[in-house]
């Protein structure tokens, strides 16, 4: 809308809904959530199906295409995301140079938006090219956090295995050894569960940037940004930190009350469109647990298990994604600072997934607001004021 049309356009009458609830902002039909019945689905597909029968990189498909891909169809992406997993050196000299103790999710933020600088093609958005940055993306992401978290603590980088699928790639990059099968496994099944949430903070953002047809490293650093928030992707590590102050068993109910009574909120709990059980929190409970008996360390599992009861009896609320994750990072070995980092790993297959599919349908996305502020002020000049 041009400035004279948006002048003699009517205001926006409708109230506003707080924090958008409830509002319908795009259609979509990468996935949906069921808050009512707890349920969550990838282009149709039941998460836990998916949990239990599927992998990262055929999910990364799902979400970008709409369908399962065919073996040589996988294999192709796999081959792709593999041919991008290596790092810029120009970008691995930049990295080098931010500041050890800056936050992961601040650095990640710059190394993805500088990403832009070494890809030429960067401003095509049509489908091929977006595919093809998406793929760059993807296959970018698991060494640039994995990198970022071994300069933050002044070890080498690990250069990545292109043989390896992203889960394990990413497991060896971060602490420069194979991991087990079982660590790869859940870490592989965890990245399905966070690829993609509907319109949840970040993703939301990655479409209103895409939809100005900025290109895809804006909207995805944008998405990054959104979320590095603590009531977002960035409650992972303060369940951690939650669990870790707590310490003992004996001191949860104290703590929860306590905290309940200064009207604190208990991170990982809660949701703003889940009014039951996160169906991805029932997956993660189930890696906390077999995590607990893998490392012989049941603590953490069960200290949770008791926030959880508590929290349901008191105040009818529920975990969600971030709540058990955070115990299952813990125990595989993984610096509490990187949850939020991973959850990018994942979601950046997500956010690309919406951006893809912004741009083949788009619509400059612009709401009105509520004007609340006063009318007809008179201007006073700075002398008189
Ligand atoms: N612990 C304790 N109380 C909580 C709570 C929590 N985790 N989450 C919400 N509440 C309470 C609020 O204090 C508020 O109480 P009040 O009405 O007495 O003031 C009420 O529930 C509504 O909270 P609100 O934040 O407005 O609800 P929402 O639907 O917008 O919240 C979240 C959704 C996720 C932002 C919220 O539950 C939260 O902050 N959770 C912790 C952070 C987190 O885990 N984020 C990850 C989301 S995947």
């Amino acid at each position: 809308m041009d400035k004279a049309k948006e002048a003699a356009a009517p205001t926006a009458s409708a109230p506003a809904a707080a924090g958008l609830r409830g509002v319908v902002a795009a259609t979509t039909s990468i996935g949906d959530v069921n808050g009512e019945k707890g349920e969550l689905i990838y282009q149709g597909i039941n998460i836990h199906d998916l949990a239990r029968y599927s992998t990262f990189e055929e999910v990364i498909f799902l979400l970008w295409n709409g369908r399962l891909p065919k073996r040589a169809e996988l294999d192709d992406l796999k081959r792709n995301i593999s041919a991008n997993c290596e790092l810029q050196p120009e970008l691995l000299a930049l990295m080098q140079k931010f500041p050890r103790d800056a936050e992961p999710m601040d650095t990640l933020r710059t190394a993805v938006s500088a990403l832009a600088f070494y890809d030429k093609s960067a401003k095509d958005i049509s489908r091929e090219a977006a595919v093809r940055t998406a793929t760059r993306l993807v296959g970018q992401f698991p060494t640039i956090v994995a990198t970022l978290a071994r300069l933050r603590k002044e070890q080498e980088p690990v250069a990545p295995k292109p043989d390896l699928n992203v889960a394990t790639n990413f497991l060896y990059m971060l602490k420069g050894e194979m991991p087990s099968e079982q660590d790869a496994h859940i870490f592989d099944v965890g990245l399905i569960l966070q690829a993609d949430h509907e319109l949840n903070a970040s993703t939301f953002t990655s479409r209103v940037v895409a939809g100005t047809l900025a290109d895809m490293y804006g909207a995805v650093t944008a998405a990054i940004a959104a979320l590095s928030g603590p009531l977002h992707g960035g409650a992972n590590t303060n369940v951690m930190k939650m669990l870790l102050e707590i310490g003992e068993m004996e001191k949860v109910e104290p703590y929860v009350r306590n905290a309940l009574a200064e009207k604190k909120k208990i991170m990982g709990i809660g949701h703003a469109v889940y009014k039951t059980e996160d169906p991805r929190a029932t997956n993660f409970r189930r890696f906390s647990k077999e995590m607990a008996e893998a490392k012989g360390e049941a603590k953490w599992y069960e200290m949770s298990l008791k926030i959880e009861e508590i929290m349901k009896r008191e105040k009818g609320m529920y975990p969600n994604v971030d709540f058990f994750s955070a115990s299952t990072f813990y125990m595989m070995g993984i610096p509490l600072e990187q949850y939020t980092p991973i959850f990018a790993v994942s979601r950046i297959s997500g956010w690309t997934g919406h951006i893809l599919e912004q741009y083949a349908n788009n619509k400059l996305i612009r709401p009105r607001a509520e004007y609340v502020g006063p009318r007809n002020v008179p201007y006073v000049s700075i002398d008189e004021r």
